[in-house]
């Protein structure tokens, strides 16, 4: 074999990082590698998961093992769906359009962000003929004004997506220090073409005394108040993205959301928030089984998803590693992203004693 023929053989989550990192330029980089402030919830979620350990069981028949999992009234191949990131044409001139495609090939669902470089329609058009494909959803991110809100839902149902993802826990950015040290802009050519259309907020003229965070930029951040009306202007199933506290959970299921998905947004708004492999466990205690609670958040090896599936999840999502696939490789690397967590999480499932993922892998810390 020559050498260019064996580097060529990317085995780990962080060769995929590597190598991105190797084609990126550093703000590209910063943008989507990195995370709030000192980054501590960033490690924090992959440190979580590393300090769950899993006792496994030996000898157990393993035979028709699967990684089949139910969601939402259908069976998923296996339980890894795409993160919402945005601006992918960053990483890879064809952008989220590569991930989708992979995706649909590998029977992964996708869920595609309203910062989307790409139209929600082409990506539509992409997946839904693929008869591999897992679930297809829109994440909402609620606009000042409702009407704005109600136009991108409407594109949703239109194109095809099967549920909306309402991420609840960015009413503004974080603190990106490692974004704004690079002095980072997007590229001219990649845009958020669903909210170009949108009139931009014109920024309001302050008192001396007041906040241009509070009196201002938060005017029109979103509340429970909202969520309840979203719920009533959609035919589809709503999910709830950024909970972590089972309070917030337990009022999400009240309102009659769809499901809930535990996330601190990849550690990239408030920082030093719990883990979410810490938060999982009472936010599925606070919702018994009622509706399904996925999870994301530092989820890099089929091990991280066999824990969070162990500890009750009805699936997974994943961001920087298949951003990061896409970066050097395009759909190739998403796909090879997606191909080496579904066989390791076999691998864990089979050296744990687990056929299936309806038996949990046991877990210490
Ligand atoms: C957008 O949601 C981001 O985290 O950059």
């Amino acid at each position: 074999m020559n050498a260019s023929a064996a580097s060529d053989n990317a085995v780990t989550p962080e060769d995929h990082a590597r190598r991105a990192r190797a084609v990126l330029d550093d703000g590209a980089w910063a943008y989507l590698s990195g995370g709030a402030a000192d980054e501590i919830t960033l490690r924090g979620n992959k440190t979580a998961w590393d300090a769950l350990r899993l006792v496994p069981r030996v000898l157990r028949p393993l035979v028709n093992g699967h990684t089949r999992v139910p969601l939402l009234g259908r069976t998923l191949e296996h339980p890894i769906l795409l993160a919402p990131v945005a601006f992918q044409r960053l990483a890879h001139p064809d952008g989220e359009l590569a991930s989708a495609i992979a995706a649909a090939l590998f029977g992964a669902g996708v869920v595609l962000s309203t910062q989307a470089s790409v139209p929600m329609e082409a990506v539509a058009r992409q997946v839904l003929p693929e008869a591999t494909r897992g679930p297809l959803w829109f994440q909402l991110y609620m606009q000042a004004d409702r009407g704005h809100t109600l136009a991108l839902v409407a594109r949703a149902e239109a194109a095809g997506y099967e549920a909306l993802v309402l991420t609840v826990d960015a009413p503004v950015h974080g603190a990106r220090d490692r974004e704004r040290a690079t002095g980072f802009r997007l590229p001219p050519g990649i845009r958020a073409v669903h909210l170009e259309d949108l009139p931009k907020p014109t920024q309001q003229p302050l008192a001396r005394s007041e906040s241009r965070l509070f009196d201002d930029l938060l005017l029109g951040a979103p509340t429970w108040e909202d969520v309840r009306w979203l719920l009533e202007n959609t035919r589809l199933p709503v999910l709830l993205k950024g909970i972590l506290d089972p309070d917030d959970a337990r009022q999400a299921h009240r309102l009659g959301a769809a499901g809930i998905i535990v996330s601190n947004h990849g550690g990239r708004t408030l920082d030093t928030v719990l883990p979410t492999a810490d938060a999982l466990p009472g936010v599925l205690d606070a919702i018994s089984g009622a509706i399904p609670v996925l999870v994301d958040g530092g989820i890099r090896r089929g091990t991280d998803v066999l824990k969070a599936m162990s500890l009750g999840a009805a699936a997974v999502l994943i961001g920087r590693p298949y951003v990061f696939g896409l970066a050097h490789a395009g759909a190739r690397g998403v796909a090879q992203v997606l191909r080496l967590l579904r066989d390791e999480l076999e691998i864990a499932m089979a050296l744990a004693g687990c056929r299936t993922l309806a038996t949990p892998a046991r877990l210490v810390k």
